[in-house]
């Protein structure tokens, strides 16, 4: 092998990039400059690797595609996000293929990280990639293997998390395989097709999907009957087989995105899966019941609406990241701030002020005010030990959407 060209440099690129340079050479190729810029200085400001993980490896970042032409093994690992439509983007993946298919040579391999729904590799990338005039396992090879890291999760990392890998042939399931399992602690398992790859990875994310709508639909339930869900889920894991999971907000571009890929590709196929689809429903239309619920209970504390003032805590798409895309508290304070509530957010974890939110972003805890509603929309670590009570105005209260904060009569659960 004489070197890997990793297309897209983002949270899963880059890490893969500076794994795959301790043993190889690796050019970091990404459409976007000022990334590249940062790169190369050891800099990642999504903070998913640190500056001592640029040391002592193999990898140059690259701005021109035809510095890329040394590569014999292409890894694409773009974003494959939602149209407004929720209808799958695939417009970075189709881009970042012609972008391999204008350089692609007899010998190549081209592998896909992206996750996309089961079919998609052979319906969407190959027939790109044979715009070159290479014939599929004859000239050039294709591979999936789809990524599995959980930003903000320091525990499972991309070293030591378990990977799939698939091919267009046994000889490059090989190859791929070798590939992978030469830089990775855990076992990388060999699926017996690309489809096969492509729906186990759209399915571990559905899957949570459907179990966080479950609870999240317990949790509203629970609250109609004043039943503290948290309780009740403590008290049912006592069980053995009882699954772990907490209510709360479903954003990012994984768990909110993903099944839309795969309820796409079935309903394309004549069947319409219900289940996944009212989890869907059930976790898109959290933020607005979580609104209407803290109306409600300003009303019912006796807040006149058009003098509250709330607190958001937490406005990333998930608890201790800095990522901002498809953040449910933020369409949270959307739906907050259009019922004419006057929002004040705070999110130790986002720097800088929002260009398009037009609410006021605090750098610091307000110590020194008061607030009618101080909602917990995130469980960052930061907020864990915060005592939301003595920042309470008289008649004011808490209201806590993952449920992690003491029990107390001004503070409510989702
Ligand atoms: N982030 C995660 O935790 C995670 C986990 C598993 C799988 N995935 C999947 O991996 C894929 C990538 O996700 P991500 O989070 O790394 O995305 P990202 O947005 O963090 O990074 C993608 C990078 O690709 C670059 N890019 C876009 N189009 C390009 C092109 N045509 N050529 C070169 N570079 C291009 C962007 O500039 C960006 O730097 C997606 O399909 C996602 O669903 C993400």
């Amino acid at each position: 092998m004489s070197s890997i060209g990793i297309i897209g440099l983002g949270y899963v690129g880059l890490p893969l990039a500076l794994t795959l340079a301790s043993k190889y050479k690796v050019f970091g190729y990404d459409i976007n400059p000022e990334r590249l810029k940062n790169l190369r200085l050891g800099i990642d400001d999504t903070k998913a690797v640190s500056s001592n993980e640029f040391k002592n490896v193999d990898v140059e970042f690259v701005e021109t595609p035809n510095l890329l032409k040394s590569c014999d093994i292409y890894i694409i690992t773009v974003p494959t996000p939602l149209k407004k439509n929720y209808l799958p983007d695939f417009s970075f993946l189709e881009q970042a293929t012609m972008t391999v298919s204008n350089i692609l040579k007899k010998g190549d391999i081209v592998v896909y990280e992206s996750t996309v729904y089961p079919g998609a590799t052979e319906e969407i990338c190959i027939p790109i990639l044979e715009k070159s005039l290479l014939v599929l396992n004859r000239d050039f090879y294709v591979g999936y293997s789809p990524e599995r890291i959980n930003i903000g999760d320091s525990r499972n990392t991309f070293k030591n998390i378990s990977k799939i890998v698939s091919a267009s042939n046994k000889s490059t399931l090989e190859t791929i395989f070798n590939l992978y399992q030469s830089v990775l602690e855990a076992k990388v398992y060999k699926a017996p097709s690309i489809k096969v790859a492509e729906a186990a990875k759209v399915i571990e994310n559905t899957q949570r999907d459907v179990n966080i709508a479950f609870v999240n639909e317990l949790a509203m339930m629970f609250s109609k009957m004043q039943i503290d869900t948290n309780e009740v889920l403590k008290a049912a894991s006592t069980k053995w087989n009882f699954l772990d999971f907490k209510p709360g907000l479903v954003g990012g571009h994984c768990i909110g995105t993903d099944p839309y890929y795969l309820l796409h590709k079935s309903k394309s196929k004549g069947f319409n899966p219900i289940l996944m689809h009212s989890a869907r429903k059930v976790n898109e239309g959290l933020p607005i019941y979580i609104a209407k619920e803290i109306s409600n209970k300003i009303n019912l504390h006796k807040i006149d609406p058009s003098k509250a003032k709330v607190l958001l805590l937490g406005i990333t798409f998930k608890e201790n990241v800095s990522d901002i895309r498809n953040s449910k508290a933020i369409e949270l304070a959307k739906h907050l701030r259009n019922s004419g509530l006057e929002i004040v957010i705070y999110d130790p974890n986002v720097k800088g002020n929002l260009k398009t939110l037009t609410m006021k972003k605090i750098p610091e805890f307000p110590t020194n005010s008061k607030f009618d509603v101080i909602i917990f929309a995130l469980k960052h670590k930061q907020f864990v030990n915060i005592s939301p009570i003595k920042f309470l105005k008289k008649n004011g209260f808490v209201y806590d959407v993952k449920g992690f904060l003491e029990r107390h009569k001004r503070i409510y659960r989702l």
